[in-house]
């Protein structure tokens, strides 16, 4: 068993691997795609790529609930144990071996402030290498640059990435970010929540797979990739 990974809608994942819960950017309660009840949803660890509403999301209150460690860079992990929650700060480029496998903070090139206004110090994504040593990539809201490059050399089995354009990579430059990883999979994420990100995913899926070897796999809110 390596990983099963659920997109619960925008940009939110719920991954199990090493016999832990992970979430992703848990944006439950505002988000109309969002399949979990963040009353009941298992947490033991919580990633929060950077500081926007539909990222941070129910994150203070399934933290309270679950006692579920947070992991995001220093400044949100500062604001979050502000509020009395657990929280493990990390930065760009800096990865750290925790129970579930080693996870980086990666670039991304976006904004990063928190919902009351506070600063939320740099976006990230994050690649995560799980006990076994699969890579999961995932991007968090980023434009495309060309350091995915280097991302793409340590071998990634699996790459979820934004294609919804106005605040993230559009489908064009989603395509240019498979080519530069080269991941094995791949799953798009962060369209058609809202009006300004409606995209025809169907058509990116059919531009990738002839265009690169990566297997893509267009899940609806609530659906699995288990792999292997
Ligand atoms: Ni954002
Ligand atoms: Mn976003």
């Amino acid at each position: 068993m390596s990983f099963e990974l659920t997109w619960i809608g925008h940009a939110t994942l719920a991954l199990k691997t090493g016999g832990y819960n992970l979430l992703v950017d848990p944006f439950l309660s505002d988000n109309p795609t969002a399949i979990l009840d963040p009353d009941s949803v298992e947490a033991d660890y919580i990633l929060v790529s950077h500081g926007h509403h539909d990222h941070v999301g129910d994150t203070v209150k399934i933290a309270q609930r679950t006692g579920a460690t947070v992991i995001s860079n220093a400044e949100i992990c500062r604001w979050l144990t502000q509020q009395h929650i657990e929280a493990h700060g990390q930065h760009l480029g800096g990865g750290h071996t925790h129970p579930f496998g080693y996870l980086k903070l990666t670039m991304a090139l976006h904004g990063s402030a928190l919902p009351d206004g506070s600063y939320g110090g740099n976006p990230a994504g994050f690649l995560l290498t799980t006990n076994d040593g699969e890579k999961i990539y995932m991007a968090g809201d980023t434009g495309l640059f060309g350091d995915m490059q280097l991302i793409g050399e340590e071998g990634v089995t699996l790459a979820v990435l934004p294609i919804g354009d106005n605040y993230t990579m559009g489908p064009a430059d989603g395509l240019r970010a498979v080519k530069m990883l080269q991941p094995d999979h791949v799953i798009p994420i962060h369209y058609n929540t809202f009006d300004l990100i409606q995209q025809d995913a169907a058509a990116w899926a059919r531009q990738v797979r002839t265009e690169t070897t990566a297997q893509v796999h267009l899940l609806d809110p609530g659906e699995q990739f288990i792999y292997p």
